[in-house]
Formats: structure tokens, C-alpha cells, sequence
């Protein structure tokens, strides 16, 4: 039975190559598209679970999007079977999770994850090291803040030092965490628009190009910094057209008319120039008293001098031939000092005759 054998030594070298890394040069993963000549292949809407094991080496294209991957594990993606894969397209795939080395390829340029409701996203999920990734969208995937985060701390982390367009549209946010961007030195685009941002905080503007429209502003003095930056920059697409939301006065009010007048910021620092005023009518108020007090005081000049006169008059009529005895009681230690014009009585001379002396002054 020559057939057999035959058909047996097919199997086994099918079996053989399947099971060595090298992938028959013209294959494709069931429910895919693939086109060597473009490097492509296509997983399109097809409810995949998981990413295909067999995906062809050459492959620098990749769309995996519309399916039911749910999970991205650790390798998802084996980086020494697909050295070239450099665009990876994997949105709207039900991801919830993105877990750390998940995303460690050594050629990724571009990658998009819009559209899946990320709940968790490790720092690490591009590996340890750096990546060359250059473009990252995340368009209505980061409604989770922790997500949001965790985003942060993985740009924080300098992990996409090379990352010049960044996509986080649509996404509902309030506002960013402080610093966000001050780890991407090569960034010139940022998709902010259709969120729900009230000010920048203290984003770092630098050298961004970035677009803003569709969010809620509020122009409140919080905006004064952005306001300033928009001014000035030139990379902002359709800065014209950004406007204020909140408050009520402000709203429809383009971003780049605002004037610091407007937006009544000098209250808090209008404080001590307050209390300054308040010091100062406090003292004319003194002043116009003190000077009323003098003007009665001349005014009854004369009726001062007598008073003065009568006073002392009183007081020398009664001093004069008055003989003083006093006790001091208060100190036991001093017992009974008696003293009279001229002498005292007691162990305690010095204080006698000090306060003797004071007697006779008088
Ligand atoms: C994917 O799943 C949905 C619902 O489970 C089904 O309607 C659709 O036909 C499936 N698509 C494919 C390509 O199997
Ligand atoms: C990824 O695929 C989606 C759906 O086909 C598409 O809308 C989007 O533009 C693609 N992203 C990139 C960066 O090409
Ligand atoms: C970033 O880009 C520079 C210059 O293009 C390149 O030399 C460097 O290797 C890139 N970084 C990474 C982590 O790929
Ligand atoms: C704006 O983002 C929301 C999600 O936050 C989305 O539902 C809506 O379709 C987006 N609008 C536009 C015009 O893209
Ligand atoms: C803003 O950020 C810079 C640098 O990250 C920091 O020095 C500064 O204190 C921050 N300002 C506020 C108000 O947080
Ligand atoms: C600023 O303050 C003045 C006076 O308190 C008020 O009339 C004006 O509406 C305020 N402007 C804004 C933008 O709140």
C-alpha cells in the first residue's frame, strides 16, 4: 500500500512544519484575510476570542477589529514571530483588560484600541523597556479613571518616549492628571476633542499641537494659563472655535477673546488691598477724632487753667500740717512698719526711711 505511506509522510511533515515556529509562506489564520505582497492581514468582524496563534511573520499591517478578544494576556502577541508587525489595529474588540507585556513588539509604530471599554490597562503592557511606538488612539476607551491613570503612570513612566500623536477623544473626561504629558518630548498631535474638559489644570503645554474642540469649558480663572498658551501658540487646530460654557455670562464666548478682566480674578489677590483700605479709613476716622478732641480742648482753654488751678490749690490745703501714720499690712515678713514723719519702727530701716523719703517729697 504505497498511497498510504504516502498520505502518512504528508501528514507528518504537515504535523512537522506546524509544529516548528517558520509558517508556510502562504498562510493565512482561519477567518482572515491576508495579502503578502501589502503585508496585510485583515481579522475583520468575526467574533474572534482570541488573537490568531498563526499569524504570517511578514505581517506589518495588522486589523483585528469588531471581534470578541475581551483580554489581551501577557505575549498576546509573540514579539519573536512578528518582528515587523509596526500598525495594529485592534478597536472595537470588547477589551476590558490590557495586561502588562501584552503590547511588547519590537517594530510598533501605530496602535489603535478606540472604541473598547478598557477597565484595566497595565503600565507595562508595552514591556519594560522603551517602545517605538509613535502613535497611540484611545477615542471613547478610557471612561474608566482608573484607566485613565493608569495611562498617565505609563507615560509618566518615559515608556513611549517616541509617541507623537495621542488620541483621546470622545472620552468623557473631566479633567487630566497633573503632568500627563510631560514625559512625551516628541508629541505634536493631541485629540482632546468631545470630552467633557473644564481646564487643563496644570498640564504641561509645551510644544503641543493640540485639538480641543467640544469640550465644556469653564472660564473661570482656572483657564487663565490655557487662555494665555492658546494665545500665543500657533498649533492648535481650530483654536477659534473653542468657547466657554460656564458661567452663564461667559457662555459662546470664543476662548482667545477672553481677557483677564473677565474673568474676575483679582478677587482673592484684591483681599489685602481691602484690608489696606479699611486700615486707612480707620485711621483718618482717628485722626478727625483726636483732632475734634484737641479743638475742644483749645476751645475750653481757659476754663482748663482754672480747673488746673483749683486742683492744686485743693491739694496743697490738704497736705499742708497733715502729720502721716501709715501701716503696711500687705507683707508679714515687713510685720507692723510704723512710721511717722520722721522715724520708723521697725528691724526694716532701709524701707522705711525709703518710703519715709517719699513722704517728705510729697
Ligand atoms: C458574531 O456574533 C453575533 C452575535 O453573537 C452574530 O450575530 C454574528 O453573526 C456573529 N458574526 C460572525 C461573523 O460569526
Ligand atoms: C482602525 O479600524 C477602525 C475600524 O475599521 C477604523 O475606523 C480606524 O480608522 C482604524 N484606525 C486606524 C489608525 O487606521
Ligand atoms: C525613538 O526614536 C529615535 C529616533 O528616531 C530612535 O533612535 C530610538 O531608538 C527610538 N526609541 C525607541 C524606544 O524605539
Ligand atoms: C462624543 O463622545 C461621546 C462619548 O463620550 C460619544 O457617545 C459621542 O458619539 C461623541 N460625539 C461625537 C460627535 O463624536
Ligand atoms: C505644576 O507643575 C509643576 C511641574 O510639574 C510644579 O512645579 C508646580 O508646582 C505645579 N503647580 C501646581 C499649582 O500644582
Ligand atoms: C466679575 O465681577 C463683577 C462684579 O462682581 C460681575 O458683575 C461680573 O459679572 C463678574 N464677571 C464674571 C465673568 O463672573
Amino acid at each position: 500500500m504505497p498511497g498510504r505511506g504516502v498520505l502518512c509522510l504528508g501528514l507528518l511533515l504537515h504535523v512537522l512544519r506546524g509544529c516548528g515556529s517558520a509558517q508556510q509562506p502562504g498562510s493565512c489564520p482561519d477567518l482572515c484575510k491576508c495579502s503578502e505582497p501589502a503585508k496585510t492581514v485583515k481579522c475583520v468582524n468575526r467574533n474572534l476570542t482570541a488573537v490568531p496563534p498563526d499569524l504570517p511573520p511578514y505581517v506589518r499591517n495588522l486589523f483585528l477589529t469588531g471581534n470578541r478578544l475581551a483580554l489581551l494576556p501577557p505575549g498576546a502577541f509573540p514579539a519573536q514571530r512578528l518582528p515587523d508587525l509596526s500598525a495594529l489595529n485592534l478597536s472595537g474588540n470588547h477589551l476590558r483588560a490590557v495586561e502588562a507585556g501584552a503590547l511588547a513588539l519590537p517594530a510598533l509604530r501605530q496602535l489603535d484600541l478606540s472604541g473598547n471599554p478598557l477597565l484595566s490597562l497595565s503600565p507595562q503592557a508595552f514591556g519594560e523597556g522603551g517602545s517605538p511606538l509613535e502613535e497611540l488612539a484611545l477615542r471613547g476607551a478610557l471612561r474608566d479613571h482608573g484607566v485613565l491613570l493608569s495611562l498617565a503612570t505609563m507615560l509618566q513612566s518615559g515608556a513611549l518616549h517616541n509617541l507623537s500623536r495621542l488620541e483621546l477623544a470622545d472620552n468623557g473626561l473631566l479633567l487630566l492628571p497633573p503632568g500627563m504629558f510631560t514625559a512625551l518630548p516628541a508629541l505634536q498631535q493631541l485629540d482632546l476633542s468631545n470630552n467633557s474638559l473644564v481646564g487643563l489644570g496644570n498640564v504641561s503645554f509645551q510644544g503641543l499641537g493640540q485639538l480641543l474642540g467640544r469640550n465644556a469649558w469653564v472660564c473661570d480663572c482656572a483657564i487663565e494659563d490655557l487662555v494665555a498658551w492658546l494665545k500665543e501658540s500657533d498649533q492648535v487646530e481650530g483654536k477659534e472655535a473653542l468657547t466657554c460654557a460656564y458661567p452663564d455670562k461667559m457662555l459662546g464666548k470664543a476662548l482667545l477673546k477672553i481677557n483677564s478682566l473677565d474673568l474676575n480674578c483679582s478677587v482673592p489677590i484684591d483681599l489685602p488691598s481691602q484690608l489696606q483700605t479699611s486700615y486707612v479709613f480707620l485711621g483718618i476716622v482717628l485722626a478727625l477724632i483726636g483732632a475734634i478732641f484737641l479743638l475742644v480742648l483749645y476751645l475750653n482753654r481757659k476754663g482748663i487753667k482754672k480747673w488746673m488751678h483749683n486742683i492744686r490749690d485743693a491739694c496743697r490745703d490738704h497736705m499742708e500740717g497733715y502729720h502721716y501714720r501709715y501701716e503696711i499690712n500687705a507683707d508679714p515678713r515687713l510685720t507692723n512698719l510704723i512710721c511717722s514723719q520722721n522715724s520708723c519702727k521697725t528691724s526694716r530701716q532701709m524701707l522705711g526711711s525709703t518710703l519715709l523719703g517719699r513722704y517728705k517729697l510729697m
